[in-house]
């Protein structure tokens, strides 16, 4: 692989010297990148002299007027270590004013961020959100590990070692197109189903979950077409987003996208009930009370599991009890083969959080619990898992 090593201003700096020659040993190329705080604690001749090229440290210079894009397109992979406080929130905000931060933007593969700093600016809520923020958009985070700090001061903060670091990067690019040639389709989002032209029900669902979904998927590879109801996220770069409100328009979608997926994740919170028929104008105040009759909403998922095929069926339930019987009792009255477990009803996972926990309920019997993390790594241990359930499949039933 190609490696770019981006080397922050910190005292950890002489460790990233010890990562390029690791990375090396391990058969891959690698090209440094020192901001300018970094060549205060470490000089460029260390990175050339162990990685056999020149190092890149001006943005300015006269070969580089281009080169951060060109050297962008030309690598596998970015590690950042160690990543100071303020390198991890130029990367996070997008400020682009020398070599790295600039390259960073223009690269469009998997990224790994080592963080080394004093404790207290590590635990600052400003650095925390900003690591979350490169949390959210798929990076791997690797540390910081805890002990003495060379301020003086003991807690976490200290750059992992390099081998740590080097298996992290091993880690990421094993699952790193791995959903090649695959097609996705996924389900995102709530649904709004209309009482009169001017109202209607929903559900507290952002999407956060699916659009995190979408864009694992795409950055493993696959081909993804995303059903989303209403929510105010951006479209996930190289996804095929489908803008649907109701239950209805979903189901429509689902249908008519179904074609060549062979992965159907249903994360979205379809509305179980609607109108049949909405009144064509809005509904007036003329009692103290009301009361509406709702009719059921198509089960898409349901639907799904009868037509399925040789497609892998993921579907998600929300519970606020009794998660694990309930997530298995809709897997198999839904004919899933993966059903995704979300307790909701909490501040801390479920609805709207950048966070969650949940549990995988398999076809094979299997449960396995994936602890609170972030939604985009909670996406990605579900593909983790379809991946495995495939070959599992295919080995007992030849699907
Ligand atoms: O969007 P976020 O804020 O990130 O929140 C994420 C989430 C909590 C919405 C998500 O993780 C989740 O749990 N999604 C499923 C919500 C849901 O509707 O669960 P359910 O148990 O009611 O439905 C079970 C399954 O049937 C789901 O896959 C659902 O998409 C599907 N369904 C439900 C009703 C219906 N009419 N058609 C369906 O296909």
């Amino acid at each position: 692989m190609k490696i770019l090593l981006g080397i922050g201003g910190g005292i950890a700096a002489y460790k990233a010297a010890e990562l390029a020659r690791l990375l090396m040993e391990r058969g891959h190329e690698v090209q440094a990148i020192m901001t300018a705080g970094a060549q205060e604690f470490v000089r460029p001749l260390t990175f050339a002299a162990l990685t056999g090229r020149k190092v890149l440290t001006d943005l300015f210079a006269i070969e580089s007027a281009i080169e951060h894009i060109s050297v962008a397109q030309e690598h596998d992979l970015l590690v950042v270590a160690p990543a100071t406080a303020d390198l991890i929130a130029k990367l996070a905000h997008g400020l682009a004013d020398d070599f790295l931060s600039t390259l960073y933007l223009a690269f469009r593969g998997p990224v790994v961020v080592a963080p080394a700093m004093n404790v207290n600016m590590w635990e600052h809520p400003a650095t925390q959100k900003n690591v979350e923020t490169l949390r959210q958009r798929g990076h791997r985070i690797a540390g910081p590990g805890e002990g003495y700090l060379a301020c003086g001061m003991t807690g976490a903060g200290r750059l992992v070692d390099p081998e740590a670091i080097a298996n992290a990067i091993a880690r990421e690019t094993e699952r790193r197109r791995d959903l090649e040639g695959e097609t996705v389709l996924i389900t995102a989002g709530p649904t709004q189903e209309p009482l009169d032209p001017v109202r209607y029900i929903s559900n507290r669902s952002s999407g956060k979950m699916g659009y995190a979904l979408a864009e694992a998927a795409a950055a493993r590879g696959a081909q993804v077409t995303l059903i989303s109801g209403p929510v105010h996220l951006a479209p996930p770069r190289g996804v095929k987003v489908i803008s649907v409100r109701t239950a209805v328009e979903m189901r429509d979608q689902v249908f008519a996208n179904l074609g060549a997926a062979g992965i159907v994740i249903k994360s979205a919170a379809v509305a179980d009930f609607h109108l049949a028929r909405v009144p064509d104008q809005k509904v007036k105040k003329t009692a103290a009370r009301m009361s509406v009759e709702f009719d059921p909403t198509p089960d898409i998922l349901f639907e799904l599991g009868r037509k399925k095929g040789d497609r892998l069926l993921i579907g998600f339930a929300a519970e606020t009890q009794n998660l694990q019987q309930e997530a298995r009792r809709k897997m198999e009255s839904k004919n899933c083969d993966m059903v995704v477990g979300n307790l909701v009803g909490g501040s801390e996972s479920g609805f709207e959080s950048d966070e969650n926990e949940v549990v995988l309920v398999l076809c094979t019997g299997e449960t396995i619990p994936v602890p609170r993390s972030s939604k985009r790594e909670i996406a990605e241990r579900i593909f983790d898992e379809v991946l495995k359930l495939r070959l599992a499949l295919h080995a007992a039933h030849g699907r």
